[in-house]
C-alpha cells in the first residue's frame, strides 16, 4: 500500500552533472539473455524495490548493495535523474549481472505540466488530445530518467464515492478502450526505444474499480460475464494497443485474490488476450496475500503469485526470499523463471537500455514548456461540462463585475488533483490569477470565504457577500479539495464537503446571478442545492492550466464541449448508479413514479406503483452518461438506417442531421447506442458503441453516418461465448445516454 510513504520531490537539476554521466564512457554491458544469468541474478530481475533518494547521499548502502548483488530489477519513485544515474551505473559497472535497471513512476496525468485528472480527460472525449497530453508526461518524466509510468488506471468504475474514479476514465468499457488506446499510444510514442517514450501500464488488473460499497480496496464480486462484458475490455484494447505492462490489482476477486488470479491472469489475459509483456504486482500486493488469507505465509504467496502470472513483485519481497527453495522444492521450474526473466529482459531491450541506460534527458528543456503548458490549458477547456446554464448566465458579458468566491477560486495545489508527484503548486495558474488578466482589479471581487473545501468555518461569509453585493454576477469556485479523491479516499457521502452548500445558499440570497464551477475528483451529489444555481460547470480538478481554461469558457472565449463520462447521481444513496445496466422487469418511467410525499396518508403498500425507483429520489440521476451543454442548440432529426436487417457478419449504416440551431459555433458529440432487444441474457437497456465529434457553425447542419457491424453487437453470455444474438435491436443516435434519435433493424 503506497499511502503515507513520502513521495519525492525532484531536486533541481544540474544540467552539467547530467551532461557529464551521460556522457561518459561508461562499460555499456552488451545484450543480455536469460541464458547468460545465474539462478541468483534471473530472481533478481523478477524485484522492485522503492527508493524516494533525492540526492546521492540520501541512498542507501542495503540499495547499492542490492544492486551490485544484482537483486534488483526495477526502481520505483528514484527522486532524482542525479540518483537514477548514480545507481544505474552501479548496475552497469559494479554488479555482478550488469543489467539494467528501469526506473518507474507514478506518471498518471503529467508529470510536472499537469493535464486534468483522467475522469476529467474522458470528458473531453477527445482522443486525439488526451494522446498529445499522455506524450507530454512520456516527455517529461523521460527527460527526468523515468522510462515506465503506472498508468493509464483503466478501472471502470460505477460509484463516485470510490475515491480512485477520478483516475479512471469512467464508467463506460467503449469509451475507457478509446482513451486507454490513446494514453497508451501517447505514453509509448511510435517506438519504446525512443528515449523519450516511457513504457505504459494498464492497472489495475481487474475489477479493482468494483470495490463493494465504493470503498476503497474492499471486495469485489463480478460474474464472469460481466467481467467479460464490462470490466476487460479496457485491458483487451491496450492489449492491442501495445501496452508493455500490466499492473494486478490489490481486490479479491469473486474470492481470489487478483494478484493471485490464475484465471484472470493466465486464462484471460495471457491465454484469450495474448498478452506478451511484463505483468507487475501493485505495492506489496504479492504479499498481502497473506493478509487476505489467501496464503499462509509468504513462500506461499510467492507461489501463488508466481504461479498466478506475476513477473515483477512491486516493494514486497516474498518472490526474491522463497524462490530458491521453491526452484529446489520443484514447485517452480526453471523455465518458468526465464520466461519471467526473458519478458523482463525484453522490456529493458525495447527500451533501449542495454545501449543508453543513462538518461541524456534535458529537464529545462523538456518540462513545462509553452507548448506542454498550451496543451494543459486545451486539454483542461476540453475537459469542463456545462451542466446547467438558466437564462443563459452564461457566457459572462464582456464587462460585467464578477464576484469570485471560493475555496478553490485560487487553489494552486488543489487544481491539480490527486496522484501529483512531481508538479509545483507554483506553476498552476488558478482561476483567481486568469481573471485578474482577463477583467482588471475593478471588475474583480474576491473572496476565498472558507479557508478550505472541508471548513465548516462561516467567520468570512460576511465579506465574501459583501464582495458578491459590489458585483453582477458571482462565480463560486468550490468542490473537493485534491486530497478528498484519490486512492484510499472513498467517501460514504459525496456531497460538497464542509460549509459549501450553507454558502452557496447565502450567495443565492443575494439575488446575482450565480455560476458554481465545481473542481472535484468526482460527480458531487449536488441535489441539494442545484436549485441555486443559475449555471454549473464541471471542472474535475484541470491541472496547471486551469484556471484560464475555466476563465475562457464563462467569458465565452470558448465554447464548452466536455461530455460526462460518468452517470451524475443526484445523491450518494443511488450508487452504484450507470447508464448500462441491464432491464428491469418493472423499469421505472416518469408515469409511474409517486414521489412519497404524494403518498396519502395509510396508503396501501401498491400505491407506490412497485417500479424500479427510489420513493425519495426517483430513477433518474442529476445528469446522464454523455450529457453535456454547449452555448447553442442543437437538434438531431432525420435518422436513417441504410437497411433494416442484417447478418451476424453483416454492417449498415446510421445517420443522422445535426443542425446547429443556435448562433453560436458548437462541437457536438453525437453518441452511437444500441439495445439487444431479446437475448439469452438480459442485456443493457443501452450500450454505447462509437460517437464522433463535429463542429457546426451557426445555423450549420451536417449529417453524421456510422458504421455498425455485426460484431459491434456481441456480448458474452451466460456460458462465457462471445455471440451476436439474432433478433431485433434498437439504434439510437443521440446527444447523451437518455435522449436521442431511435430506428430499429433485425438481425438475422
Ligand atoms: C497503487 C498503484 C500505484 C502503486 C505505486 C499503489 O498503492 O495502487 O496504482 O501504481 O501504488 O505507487
Amino acid at each position: 500500500m503506497s499511502l503515507f510513504r513520502p513521495h519525492p520531490l525532484r531536486s533541481t537539476l544540474s544540467a552539467l552533472f547530467l551532461g557529464t554521466i551521460a556522457g561518459a564512457a561508461f562499460a555499456q554491458a552488451p545484450a543480455m539473455s536469460v541464458g547468460d544469468l545465474t539462478i541468483k541474478h534471473k530472481i533478481g530481475q523478477l524485484q522492485q524495490s522503492n527508493t524516494d533518494a533525492k540526492t546521492l547521499a540520501e541512498i542507501p548502502e542495503d540499495l547499492k548493495a542490492a544492486i551490485r548483488a544484482s537483486r534488483v530489477g526495477s526502481i520505483l519513485n528514484v527522486g532524482s535523474p542525479e540518483v537514477a544515474n548514480e545507481l544505474q551505473r552501479i548496475a552497469m559497472t559494479e554488479s555482478e549481472a550488469r543489467i539494467p535497471l528501469i526506473f518507474a513512476r507514478d506518471v498518471i496525468h503529467g508529470y510536472r505540466t499537469i493535464m486534468p485528472t483522467p475522469l476529467g480527460q474522458a470528458a473531453s472525449w477527445n482522443a486525439e488530445l488526451v494522446q498529445a497530453g499522455a506524450r507530454v508526461a512520456a516527455v517529461e518524466a523521460s527527460s527526468m530518467g523515468i522510462r515506465w509510468t503506472f498508468a493509464p488506471m483503466i478501472d471502470i468504475s460505477r460509484d463516485s464515492r470510490w475515491g480512485r474514479i477520478t483516475e479512471s476514465f469512467g464508467e463506460d468499457p467503449y469509451l475507457t478502450s478509446v482513451m486507454t488506446v490513446a494514453s497508451v499510444r501517447g505514453y509509448q510514442g511510435d517506438s519504446l526505444k525512443d528515449p523519450t517514450s516511457i513504457a505504459a501500464t494498464a492497472k489495475h488488473f481487474v475489477g479493482y474499480g468494483a470495490a463493494e460499497g465504493g470503498r476503497d480496496y474492499n471486495v469485489t464480486y463480478i460474474p464472469e460475464p460481466l467481467l467479460h462484458n464490462v470490466y476487460l475490455p479496457p485491458f483487451k484494447a491496450a492489449v492491442d494497443a501495445g501496452v508493455a505492462t500490466i499492473m494486478t490489482a490489490f481486490n479479491e476477486l469473486n474470492g481470489v485474490p487478483a494478484s493471485a488470479h490464475d484465471y484472470a491472469i493466465n486464462t484471460v489475459l495471457r491465454g484469450e488476450f495474448g498478452f506478451k509483456g511484463v505483468i507487475v504486482s501493485d505495492w506489496d500486493s504479492v504479499l498481502e496475500l497473506v493478509y487476505h488469507g489467501y496464503a499462509e505465509d509468504k513462500k506461499q504467496a510467492a507461489l501463488q503469485a508466481l504461479k498466478a502470472g506475476m513477473d515483477i513483485e512491486m516493494v514486497s519481497t516474498t518472490m526474491q526470499e522463497n524462490l530458491t527453495a521453491l526452484l529446489d522444492g520443484g514447485q517452480v521450474t526453471e523455465a518458468e523463471l526465464n520466461a519471467k526473466v526473458a519478458r523482463i529482459l525484453d522490456l529493458k531491450h525495447q527500451l533501449g537500455l542495454f545501449e543508453q541506460p543513462y538518461t541524456k534527458g534535458d529537464p529545462a528543456k523538456s518540462i513545462l514548456t509553452p507548448e506542454h503548458k498550451k496543451l494543459s490549458e486545451e486539454l483542461a477547456l476540453e475537459s469542463l461540462v456545462l451542466l446547467k446554464n438558466e437564462k443563459r448566465t452564461l457566457p459572462l458579458a464582456k464587462n460585467v463585475k464578477v464576484a469570485l468566491i471560493g475555496p478553490l477560486a485560487h487553489a494552486a495545489h488543489d487544481q491539480l488533483g490527486s496522484w501529483v508527484l512531481d508538479a509545483k503548486k507554483q506553476d498552476s495558474v488558478t482561476v483567481l490569477d486568469a481573471f485578474r488578466q482577463a477583467v482588471g482589479e475593478d471588475k474583480l471581487f474576491y473572496s476565498q470565504a472558507l479557508y478550505s473545501s472541508r471548513s465548516r468555518d462561516t467567520k468570512d461569509f460576511a465579506q465574501a457577500l459583501e464582495q458578491a453585493n459590489k458585483a453582477d454576477v458571482i462565480v463560486f469556485v468550490g468542490g473537493e479539495e485534491a486530497v478528498l479523491s484519490g486512492e484510499a479516499h472513498s467517501r460514504a457521502d459525496t456531497r460538497l464537503p464542509g460549509a459549501q452548500e450553507q454558502l452557496i445558499r447565502e450567495l443565492k440570497k443575494t439575488g446575482k446571478p450565480l455560476v458554481v464551477v465545481v473542481m472535484a475528483g468526482r460527480p458531487l451529489a449536488l441535489n441539494d442545492v442545484i436549485d441555486e444555481m443559475d449555471a454549473l460547470v464541471m471542472a474535475w480538478h484541470p491541472g496547471t492550466m486551469g484556471g484560464p481554461a475555466i476563465v475562457r469558457l464563462l467569458r465565452g472565449d470558448a465554447e464548452p464541449v466536455g461530455r460526462l463520462p460518468v452517470t451524475w447521481p443526484k445523491v450518494t444513496g443511488q450508487m452504484p448508479i450507470y447508464y448500462n445496466h441491464p432491464s428491469s422487469g418493472r423499469p421505472a418511467s416518469e408515469g409511474n413514479f409517486t414521489q412519497m410525499d404524494d403518498f396519502p396518508l395509510e396508503a396501501f403498500q401498491h400505491s407506490t406503483g412497485h417500479k424500479n425507483h427510489y420513493i425519495d429520489i426517483g430513477f433518474k440521476p442529476q445528469f446522464p452518461f454523455g450529457y453535456g451543454l454547449s452555448y447553442s442548440s442543437v437538434q438531431y432529426s432525420d435518422i436513417k438506417l441504410s437497411k433494416t436487417a442484417i447478418g451476424v457478419d453483416g454492417e449498415l449504416k446510421v445517420s443522422a442531421k445535426i443542425t446547429n440551431t443556435g448562433s453560436r459555433p458548437v462541437t457536438e458529440t453525437a453518441q452511437l447506442y444500441i439495445r439487444d432487444l431479446v437475448a439469452s441474457s438480459v442485456r443493457p437497456v443501452r450500450e454505447l458503441k462509437s460517437y464522433q465529434r463535429l463542429t457546426l457553425k451557426p445555423r450549420e447542419s451536417k449529417r453524421v453516418t456510422f458504421t455498425l457491424r455485426g460484431e459491434d453487437l456481441a456480448y458474452y453470455n451466460q456460458k462465457v461465448e462471445y455471440v451476436v444474438e439474432p433478433g431485433e435491436f434498437h439504434v439510437w443516435i443521440a446527444p447523451n445516454a437518455e435522449e436521442g434519435l431511435r430506428a430499429d433493424f433485425i438481425v438475422r
